[in-house]
């Protein structure tokens, strides 16, 4: 039922892609690849066209949508007051992984901003998308096209797994390069609030905007986070993810200890770490998993796995996979932010020993 179409994705095929923005335009669903991870858009006006989207999902209706764009233009006919700032942020960071936080047009439907007076929009930067946005002619509303709750989708296969025969197409443009969801910038506030972390940093926003500040992540049981995307668990594998942050040192001697417990259990034990680590565990026994993310010198390699790992993990059936927190620049905060989201359990290693270095 759901049919899967491969697409050039630097140079789209026109009759693909007329085909996808027909459906687009009679309200159906279409998933297509974006440079952060796999969207699954609808008419961003048609209520009835969103609402599948929140059906095939089983997404709750109180997490609003991001709208996606092709051209700035279209910008007002979404939001309103915008600003010079917003315009300097559009033109530095769009088409690309930057959402911004605007007041909404009365246009926009109740379903999309969950009835927020707030609407979420970004121009994606990868030319299957943009080129769908453009042939469709509409505003698209597009979250990430996984079951809700799970693991985002960084490849075709990945939404055909959560989505296949609850959806009629989707658009297979290859592995998307970021691998992790865009930055959800509330404009709204003074100065401006990063609500997820994301494809462009915090330092980046930083040059742009001087003053930004990182909303705090709520704790596990908090009720009330500050955007609904900011549930606490979220983003998660069906495995107990355990996360270890603390100074180096003391992370991998936490991490060995609680293996050998998972060992003794007899639990299917996983590790999902930096190639640096490599040395680290040399010695450890053959029957625990690793997957090695990429090199810590080239964070948008590990930022690219982390989704594919995480769903590889549960393919092979861990029970339990161990990790840590990388340094938290650049890209490394989106990470640590889906890191803490996806984990099950997180543990501290130096809590009691403050004057260490952080890692
Ligand atoms: O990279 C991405 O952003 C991908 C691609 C497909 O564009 N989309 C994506 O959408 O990650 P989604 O729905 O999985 O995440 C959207 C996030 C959620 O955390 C949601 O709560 C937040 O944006 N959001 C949407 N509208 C909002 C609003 N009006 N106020 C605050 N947060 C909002
Ligand atoms: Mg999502």
């Amino acid at each position: 039922m759901t049919k899967v179409i491969k697409i050039d994705p630097q140079t789209p095929s026109k009759v693909t892609i007329t085909l996808a923005a027909k459906l687009l335009q009679d309200g159906q669903l279409v998933a297509f690849p974006t440079e952060t991870v796999y969207g699954l858009g609808a008419h961003a006006l048609d209520a009835q066209a969103v609402r599948k989207i929140f059906q095939a999902k089983e997404r709750p209706s109180y997490d609003p949508l991001i709208v996606h764009l092709h051209t700035i233009e279209a910008l007002p006919r979404i939001a309103r007051n915008i600003s010079e700032t917003v315009y300097a942020l559009a033109e530095a960071f769009w088409p690309g992984p930057l959402t911004l936080i605007l007041p909404r047009q009365d246009t926009v439907p109740d379903i999309v901003t969950s009835g927020l007076p707030t609407v979420a929009v970004r121009i994606p930067s990868h030319p299957v998308a943009l080129a769908l946005l453009q042939a469709a002619n509409l505003p698209v509303a597009a979250p990430s096209a996984n079951r809700f709750g799970y693991t985002s989708p960084t490849t075709a296969a990945h939404v055909l797994a959560d989505l296949n025969g609850r959806i009629p197409l989707i658009l297979d443009g290859g592995p998307t390069h970021i691998g992790v969801e865009s930055t959800v910038l509330d404009m709204t506030s003074t100065p401006p609030r990063i609500l997820r972390p994301g494809g462009v940093s915090l330092e980046a926003l930083r040059r742009i905007l001087g003053a930004v500040t990182m909303a705090v992540q709520p704790e596990k049981d908090t009720q009330q986070p500050p955007s609904p995307g900011m549930l606490p668990r979220h983003y998660a594998p069906h495995a107990h993810l355990v996360l270890f942050k603390g100074a180096p040192e003391s992370v991998y001697q936490a991490m060995k200890v609680r293996a050998k417990q998972a060992l003794k259990r007899h639990q299917k034990l996983a590790f999902m770490l930096p190639d640096e680590d490599r040395k680290r565990f040399e010695n450890f026994p053959q029957t625990a998993q690793f997957i090695w993310l990429g090199s810590l010198k080239h964070i948008p390699d590990i930022s690219k796995n982390l989704y594919a790992a995480m769903r590889q993990l549960d393919q092979a059936g861990a029970e339990i996979v161990l990790t840590h927190n990388l340094p938290e620049t650049g890209l490394g905060a989106a990470i640590n932010n889906r890191l803490s989201k996806a984990a099950a359990e997180i543990i501290e290693t130096d809590k009691t020993n403050p004057d260490k270095d952080e890692k």
